[in-house]
């Protein structure tokens, strides 16, 4: 069971990333306001907002999911409070020194930064160096955070039994391995690998940036380690949302625990390489790319999502079939999420699919698809957590009791929000334009509309968050449990 010590860190990260994301929302509503003329910010303006947004929404909702995951593993293992305060101190270093680096320093080249922009300084010179240590500091300290949560799931199950590989041989094993912990290590082992990439990455180019020219970076190599850690920490971050579900959502349905079973362990184990190589559709376009590594990308684009998706919704369908459940906001929140994990994902694969691609490629419909997973998905599945344990820390148990108005507000403004992203994708108008030329009006009157979308879906997340930060704040005057 989770200490008071654990109870308490908890409640200070869910307080960082809802205070974050109602920023990096409001970030996203004057973009799309600046793209449907409604407003104007300067095209630098929006540009370093669009990479302070991208960074702070990938880097919190990853936390989110370590976060969950962290204070649920504590049921079937001892996790360390220390590690989740060591995370939170060199996460708020890190988003410091990345604000800093684009609101002071103006510092806009894309959550991607993609190479060689950076190095084409059109802001403050010190701003580089300072985003790429941020991200150090970043990789760094969650590397050793997710590693170290790895190591203490090892301390209590062998590596074979943390990856419930006895299921696949066995029907009834003597260790039973729960889901949380098998999709929490698959999910751990792909963020520690990407973390490794991204040190490696960001290594190199402060190399390139402190020698002053004398070396220079391999293009393709940097996409490639860029795109491994971007597309593979967004991906793994929304795994961690899964398991938090797979924990929770029978529990509030008043329904028997699931198990791990054959298909499940075979599923999630086959998972791990298939979303660790589906980062090569990233680089279609980049044609000196040897071509089995973009075949590759294709076939693992598709079977990225089949284990994951197709046991998750074999394991709901059983859940929700022919049975009594009860309703509360955080299943609703689960239940909707997984509509948009898979809405989502099918927007991914049409997209990964190579002569679908050539045609919406760096389109809208490129943020239609990672926001509708993520907004529609992701988001959903760290806020049923939170609302979850913010009634476990108020000691509130009525989880039927909340305001009525947040799943309308939440699916109208968040549907309708990434809906005009791929209404705009299928027309062609481009990705990252702070505003569309004239034979590009329909971009422009989508995106007025998708703000007001987003306006709603933010007034929705409101709701939550004062709920949420209310009975978060029992937690510091408990000196119980
Ligand atoms: C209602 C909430 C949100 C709004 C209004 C919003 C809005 C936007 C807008 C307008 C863009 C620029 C699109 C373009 O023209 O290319 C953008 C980009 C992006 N957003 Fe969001 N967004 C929201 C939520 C999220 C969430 C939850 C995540 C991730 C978990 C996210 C991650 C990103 C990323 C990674 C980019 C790409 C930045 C880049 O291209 O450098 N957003 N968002």
């Amino acid at each position: 069971m989770a200490s008071l010590s654990l109870k308490k860190i908890t409640a200070v990260w869910i307080y960082t990333i809802l205070i974050l994301f109602v920023l990096a929302i409001l970030m996203g509503i004057t973009m799309r306001f600046t793209q449907g003329k409604t407003i104007s910010v300067s095209p630098i303006e929006f540009y370093l907002l669009m990479t302070t947004h991208g960074v702070t929404m990938i880097g919190i909702w990853a936390a989110a999911g370590i976060v969950a995951v962290n204070y649920l593993l504590a049921r079937y293992i001892k996790v360390s409070t220390s590690l989740n305060v060591f995370a939170l101190v060199f996460t708020v270093i890190s988003i410091l020194m990345l604000w800093a680096s684009t609101f002071i320093g103006k510092f806009h080249a894309g959550w991607t930064f993609l190479y060689p922009l950076p190095f084409h300084i059109a802001w403050e010179t010190w701003a580089t160096p300072m985003f790429l240590w941020s991200l150090m500091v970043l990789s760094v300290s969650w590397f050793i955070w997710t590693l170290g949560s790895m190591v203490q799931i090892l301390k209590k199950y062998s590596l074979r039994q943390s990856f419930a590989i006895q299921h696949i041989s066995k029907k009834s094993p003597s260790v039973e391995t729960p889901p949380l912990v098998l999709i929490s290590m698959v999910s751990l082992l792909g963020m520690v690998v990407c973390f490794i990439a991204a040190i490696i990455l960001l290594a190199l180019l402060l190399a390139e940036y402190y020698s002053a020219g004398k070396f220079v970076n391999d293009p393709l190599l940097i996409k490639n380690l860029t795109f491994f850690f971007g597309h593979t920490i967004a991906n793994e971050a929304l795994y961690l949302g899964l398991a938090t579900l797979y924990e929770l959502l029978p529990e509030v349905s008043g329904r028997p625990k699931f198990k791990t079973t054959w298909y499940v362990a075979l599923g999630w184990n086959c998972a791990i390489i298939f979303i660790l190589g589906a980062f090569f559709h990233h680089l279609y376009m980049d044609f000196v790319q040897p071509k089995g590594f973009q075949i590759f990308g294709q076939i693992a684009s598709y079977f990225a999502t089949i284990p994951s998706v197709v046991v998750t919704i074999i394991s709901i369908v059983t859940l929700l079939y022919n049975n009594k459940i009860k309703w509360s906001l955080v299943n609703l929140l689960f239940f909707i999420g997984l509509m948009g994990w898979i809405i989502g994902g099918i927007g991914a694969v049409i997209d990964a699919t190579i002569s679908n691609n050539i045609i919406l490629h760096n389109t809208l419909w490129v943020p239609a698809h990672f926001h509708t997973y993520n907004v529609m998905g992701n988001v959903l599945f760290s806020l049923a957590f939170f609302v979850w344990v913010a009634n476990e820390f108020s000691d509130n148990n009525d989880l039927q009791k909340y305001n009525k108005l947040v799943m309308p507000l939440l699916m109208v403004g968040g549907f309708g929000f990434v809906l005009m992203f791929y209404w705009a994708g299928a027309y062609s108008v481009p990705r990252r334009f702070a505003m569309y030329p004239s034979e590009l009006s329909s971009g422009t009157a989508l995106a007025s509309a998708a703000a007001w979308f987003a306006c709603i879906y933010l007034v929705g997340v409101l709701l939550v968050l004062f709920d949420v930060l209310k009975k978060c704040a029992k937690v510091f005057s408990s000196s119980s449990h």
